[in-house]
């Protein structure tokens, strides 16, 4: 006989045991089911290893969809409020780094902790190293098929993230289970996730690997006023990842490295207070000194500005404040921190998260086509959606 569990969770990650913790205070009896040795790996991971656990300033215009109002019911009735409150009941030290993002001060294992505590205290079940083998609705009730055993439930919970990071887990198992049972999956693709440079360009920043700086990136319509890193491989920081998310391969970025200024109004009185000074030496005022004379060389914007004409600063100025890049690629799903895409929501109840075509079915967190950007919008959507599904399951 099969063992019989009223809710099953596939993925103990951030939206799993949430998920599971709120349902088994509802009184449901609730197994989590993960392949990987350890829980919420990712949790770990998170934030620099100090988990950036959710964003004061959430809102669903910060996240990206195919479906863009689907969001917005589990958003409104789960806030950042909501789980900071719960970070505070459990006396967890945090702090606001850049405008409404909430870090660990401590490390993120005190996040992964409070989960797991959560999850015992309201006696939700949860087991590592077990393998889904497959899924079958038998009379109304979902048969897992297990590399341990054979088990049943009436809701099940689909949690299993998206294809991000390979090496912590992820699968594309989740979108295998949304095809199998009828529901579309939008396709996944890496976001939040550094450019890779064409060979030339990738040797002569190459100098400047480790140099970071503020811009205004544009891309697809969408703009990030955040800083830039250059790195060994390509170009990455939160402007870069924050794109990314918007870029498709053969798009073009472009980047205005003195954001916060009218570029030739500069270079005019650059010209005119020191005029035998280089454009480099002048970058180098607002920029960080390597960056100015590599992005100067990059250009060969040499000599003293006097020799430059009202035409030639007007050309470097378009050039600084829209320096055009074409990416080769991205880092993919080696470094992404999300994946954009996966199940179609418009095949999903916003209020709940279940199927529309197979009430007990549900998707929750990253498996789903919610993706936040960069700042802990994307664990707000894990925990927002996981109650959304535990308060029906
Ligand atoms: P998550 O990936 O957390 O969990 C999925 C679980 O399912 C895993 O435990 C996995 O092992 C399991 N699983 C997969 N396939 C399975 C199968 N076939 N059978 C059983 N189990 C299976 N977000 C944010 O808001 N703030 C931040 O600071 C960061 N930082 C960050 C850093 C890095 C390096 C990455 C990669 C990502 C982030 N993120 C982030 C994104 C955030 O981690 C992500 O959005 C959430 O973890 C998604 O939660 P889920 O529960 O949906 O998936």
């Amino acid at each position: 006989m099969p063992s019989h569990y009223e809710v099953i969770i596939i993925g103990a990650g951030a939206a799993g045991l949430m998920c599971a913790a709120s349902a088994a205070y509802r009184g449901r009896k609730v197994l989590v089911l993960d392949h990987a040795n350890k829980a919420g790996k990712k949790i770990l991971m998170s934030g620099g290893g100090r988990c950036n656990f959710t964003n004061l300033n959430s809102t669903p215009a910060n996240f990206l969809s195919d479906n863009p109002p689907f969001c917005i019911s589990a958003l409104k009735r789960y806030t950042p409020q909501h789980f900071l409150d719960l970070v505070e009941r459990h006396g967890i030290a945090y702090e606001e780094k850049a405008a409404g993002q909430l870090f660990c001060q401590n490390s993120s294992m005190d996040i992964l902790q409070m989960l797991l505590s959560e999850c015992e205290w309201a006696g939700a079940e949860i087991r590592l190293n077990t393998r889904v083998q497959s899924v079958r609705k038998i009379a109304g009730a979902y048969q897992l098929d297990t590399s341990s055993e054979i088990l049943q439930c009436e809701s099940l919970v689909v949690a299993c993230g998206g294809l991000s990071i390979p090496t912590m887990g992820a699968t594309g198992f989740g979108y295998e289970l949304a095809r199998q049972f009828g529901l579309r999956v939008l396709p996944p693709r890496p976001g939040l996730v550094p450019f890779t440079l064409q060979p030339e360009l990738k040797t002569r920043l190459a100098p400047l690997s480790g140099i970071s700086c503020p811009v205004s990136v544009l891309c697809n319509d969408q703009h990030f006023d955040e800083p830039m890193l250059v790195t060994h491989r390509g170009l990455s920081g939160p402007a870069m990842l924050q794109i990314s998310s918007f870029w498709h391969p053969g798009d073009e970025l472009a980047v205005n490295v003195l954001p916060d200024q009218d570029a030739l109004s500069l270079l005019k009185a650059w010209r005119t207070d020191k005029p035998q000074s280089s454009v480099g030496q002048c970058l180098a005022q607002h920029l960080p000194r390597r960056f100015a004379s590599a992005f100067a060389d990059l250009h060969a914007w040499q000599g003293p500005l006097q020799n430059y004409s009202n035409a030639e600063l007007h050309e470097i100025a378009e050039t600084l404040s829209a320096w055009t890049i074409k990416p080769a690629g991205t880092e993919g799903y080696r470094t992404a921190e999300v994946t954009l895409g996966g199940v179609d929501t418009r095949q999903l109840s916003s209020q709940s998260m279940a199927s529309l075509a197979h009430p007990g079915l549900y998707f929750i967190g990253e498996v789903v086509d919610v993706t936040g950007h960069l700042g802990g919008h994307n664990f707000q959507w894990a925990w927002a959606s996981a109650v959304a599904a535990a308060n029906v399951v």
